[in-house]
């Protein structure tokens, strides 16, 4: 499977998720070489650095041919309609994030042909039906994964609730490695 804009806090989650889930090959983008070690501890086999990685040479690469069977993809854009020809026959395709825009021109013959399934999802929307399934869904492989230690949140820092300002900031940078915990005093 792959993954686009691994290197975020919910890319980063997600990997482990899938690992967790037995993927086998969990292919995985960046834009920043200097986050290739962030993705392998992810979980990540294959990272790819999109400007200096051919995107679709590597998944077929990985896959010997034929494509992902399915995509985590945070990034959406430009990137959500190239990675709809990367997926083999009945694969599916999860949009989550809008990193690169929430628009995309797309093929729609590589949706057809290839007989894919293409979900959006955002928990911001989630009704209270889809978050009862989605819990009900973690219990069997997800929760002991979590107790077991096997899926962790990726931490960049923690910080107090008066570097808001600092810790936002940080995170339009691009710079984190992960999640930013603010804490609040009692
Ligand atoms: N559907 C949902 O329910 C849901 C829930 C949570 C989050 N989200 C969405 O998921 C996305 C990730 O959230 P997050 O908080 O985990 O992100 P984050 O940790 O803040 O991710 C930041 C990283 O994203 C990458 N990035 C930034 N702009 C990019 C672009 N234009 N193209 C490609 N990569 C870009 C950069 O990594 P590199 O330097 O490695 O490229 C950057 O370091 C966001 O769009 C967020 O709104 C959706």
């Amino acid at each position: 499977m792959l993954i686009t804009g691994a290197s975020t806090g919910i890319g980063l989650l997600g990997a482990q998720l899938v690992k967790a889930l037995g993927a086998s090959t969990v292919l995985g983008t960046t834009r920043s070489p200097h986050k290739r070690n962030l993705l392998a501890d992810a979980g990540i086999d294959t990272v790819i650095v999109t400007g200096e990685d051919d995107l679709a040479d590597a998944v077929f690469a990985a896959t010997g041919g034929e494509g992902v069977e399915l995509v985590l993809d945070h990034v959406a854009g430009q990137m959500f309609a190239d990675c709809l020809p990367l997926t083999r026959r009945d694969g599916r395709v999860v949009n989550i994030g809008r990193l690169d825009g929430a628009a995309a021109t797309i093929d729609i013959d590589a949706l057809s042909y290839r007989n894919l399934t293409v979900y959006g999802v955002s928990f911001g929307a989630c009704r209270p039906i889809e978050l009862g399934n989605n819990l009900a869904g973690l219990e069997p492989e997800i929760v002991p994964a979590v107790v077991e230690g096997r899926i962790r949140p990726v931490i960049d820092r923690t910080m107090g609730w008066d570097e808001h300002v600092a810790a936002t900031a940080r995170l339009h940078s691009g710079d984190t490695h992960g999640k930013i915990v603010l804490t609040i005093d009692a």
